[in-house]
């Protein structure tokens, strides 16, 4: 059989994403069923730029699976500051571990990574491109909360221009019917063109904003973002844009009561600590939830499969 790797959500198919949220479902309800499913596996997490939860839940996610990590938190120590290119890392780290997974600063690294390893590769960001396991991640807790994921009108808010994170969701959502993007940011850091053709192409509506205020009280999810210092060339710009959107409790009183906060953290002022009490804050559930779903995509790209309860 032929190996998979996860590089963008594009990578698995609705059918496939239902599939994985369901055998989620199952290891959160009960864990125990799968605490020695991979047993004797070895993943590799190769992160290249910081990180705190992608790699740690990606390596809790095979812990509590029964598997052992290893790895690197910083390219730096590795031999790529010697020149070392990543399709030879990516060869090298297949003699050493039955799963990798890759955070790099340069676009399609990760693609790079999988096509010379021999094992599945899992794409943990790559520059501002895409980051499939946290559109999983987020997928998967849209799904959990409102119990469906059509039909729903989503604002995005913050640096749209940047994050990759708002990327990789726009396009895994746009697979699913009746969902209405609200985008919300300064005007520097506007979604990317190339994002809205394909809304105006696939027919899909969408507004666009720069006060939060003027489209709070219309969203079923409201998925805040970080204004990005790494990505910025010029300080000058980020010191003038870092404070352009807080939550607050205030903010908060304009959304719907079923209207739930998402982040993919990490947090730095945009959502006011006073915010973390509301029961529609849901982004450290949505760590939790992150777990269960890496634990279930390891499963399915390991093609290990645990017997159902008779
Ligand atoms: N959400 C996310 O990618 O967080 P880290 O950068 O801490 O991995």
């Amino acid at each position: 059989m032929a190996k998979r790797d996860l590089i963008t959500p594009q990578d698995f198919t609705v059918e496939e994403i239902d599939h994985l949220f369901t055998l989620a479902d199952d290891i959160r309800k009960d864990r125990s069923r799968y605490a020695h499913a991979c047993a004797g596996k070895k993943m590799a997490t190769c992160f290249f730029e910081p990180s705190t939860r992608t790699r740690l839940s990606h390596e809790t996610a095979m812990l509590n699976l029964g598997g052992s990590v290893m790895g690197f938190p910083d390219g730096g120590v590795t031999s790529a500051t010697k020149g070392e290119t990543v399709a030879d890392t990516a060869r090298v780290i297949s003699c050493f571990a039955d799963i990798m997974v890759i955070r790099h600063p340069r676009e399609g690294a990760a693609m790079v990574a999988a096509h010379y390893a021999s094992i599945p590769v899992i794409n943990a960001g790559d520059g501002g491109h895409q980051h499939p396991t946290q559109t999983l991640t987020d997928l998967y807790t849209i799904r959990t909360l409102q119990g469906h994921l059509d039909n729903f009108t989503i604002g995005l808010c913050g640096d749209l221009k940047f994050g990759r994170t708002v990327h990789s969701l726009i396009n895994a959502l746009v697979r699913y019917p009746n969902v209405h993007f609200i985008f919300i940011s300064p005007p520097e850091l506007r979604v990317p063109d190339y994002i809205t053709e394909m809304l105006n192409d696939m027919g899909i509506p969408y507004e666009e904003h720069i006060r939060l205020e003027d489209a709070i009280s219309r969203l079923d999810i409201l998925y805040m973002t970080r204004i990005q210092k790494e990505r910025f060339f010029n300080e000058d710009d980020y010191v003038r844009l870092k404070n352009f959107y807080i939550l607050d409790a205030e903010k908060m009183k304009m959304a719907k009561e079923s209207c739930y906060v998402l982040h993919p953290l990490p947090r730095v002022n945009e959502i006011a600590t006073e915010v973390d009490d509301d029961p529609r804050a849901a982004y450290f559930r949505q760590v939790q939830f992150g777990v269960y779903m890496r634990m279930a995509l390891v499963l399915t790209l390991l093609n290990i499969h645990v017997p159902t309860e008779q």
